[in-house]
């Protein structure tokens, strides 16, 4: 028998369901093999790092959390939700942990479509899964947010501020060693704003796309929207 869960949820009131407090819920079947063994407390921090480092991601515990700082920086610059983009931040890569093998069916699973190159390359599919997760079990009800975390690798055409800047957090606080090729010039482009800095990075890796695996449709049509 599944296991029911309750927790207290101290997140932001605007990331709240309308009628929350306390309240008991069970966790999707699908999502139990990852996130049953991590009780959740009253800060999302301390449970995004519990989760992350269970499973032994601790690089990625300190990547979402510099992009968490980075996005309610940048949020608070641009006049954006500044505890959206905190959250955004904490939340987008916590489906790291759930393995390649399984993202095409979970996807399947939470009605979530997958394009063919996805199919191909799943890994590009965390940043989907990462929202249904925030969802899920943590509560986040915000379509401002959860779009924020859905598209923070590649961006999309028509995208929002949080959309961006929770795209340009997670490129500035990359999760590779070492400082990115781009860090200078994204970092002098968002001292102004923020749609240079988006080209960029899209004009960077776009520079580049002859070496990538996978060129996403979401990446193309952002690029082909922001500089043409
Ligand atoms: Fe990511
Ligand atoms: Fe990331």
């Amino acid at each position: 028998m599944a296991q029911v869960w309750q927790k207290f949820l101290t997140v932001p009131h605007t990331l709240l369901r309308p009628d929350d407090q306390w309240y008991a819920w069970q966790m999707h079947s699908e999502l139990q093999p990852y996130f049953q063994d991590i009780p959740l407390t009253d800060s999302l921090a301390r449970d995004v790092t519990a989760v992350l480092t269970h499973h032994a991601f601790p690089k990625i515990a300190g990547h979402v959390a510099r992009v968490a700082t980075e996005a309610k920086r940048l949020a608070i610059q641009f006049g954006a939700d500044e505890d959206g983009a905190e959250t955004a931040g904490w939340l987008h890569d916590i489906s790291a942990i759930i393995p390649d093998a399984a993202r095409v069916e979970l996807c399947a699973t939470f009605g979530i479509p997958v394009l063919p190159g996805e199919a191909e390359f799943p890994m590009i599919l965390h940043q989907k899964l990462s929202a249904v997760v925030a969802q899920e079990l943590f509560g986040v009800v915000d379509p401002a947010v959860l779009s924020a975390i859905g598209c923070h690798t590649t961006l999309k055409a028509g995208a929002s501020l949080l959309d961006k800047i929770v795209f340009i957090a997670d490129k500035i606080k990359w999760d590779q060693p070492g400082e990115p090729p781009y860090l200078a010039e994204l970092e002098t482009a968002v001292t102004h704003n923020i749609d240079d800095a988006c080209r960029v990075y899209l004009n960077y890796l776009w520079q580049k796309r002859d070496t990538l695996r996978y060129v996403h449709p979401w990446f193309q049509a952002a690029y082909e929207e922001m500089t043409r």
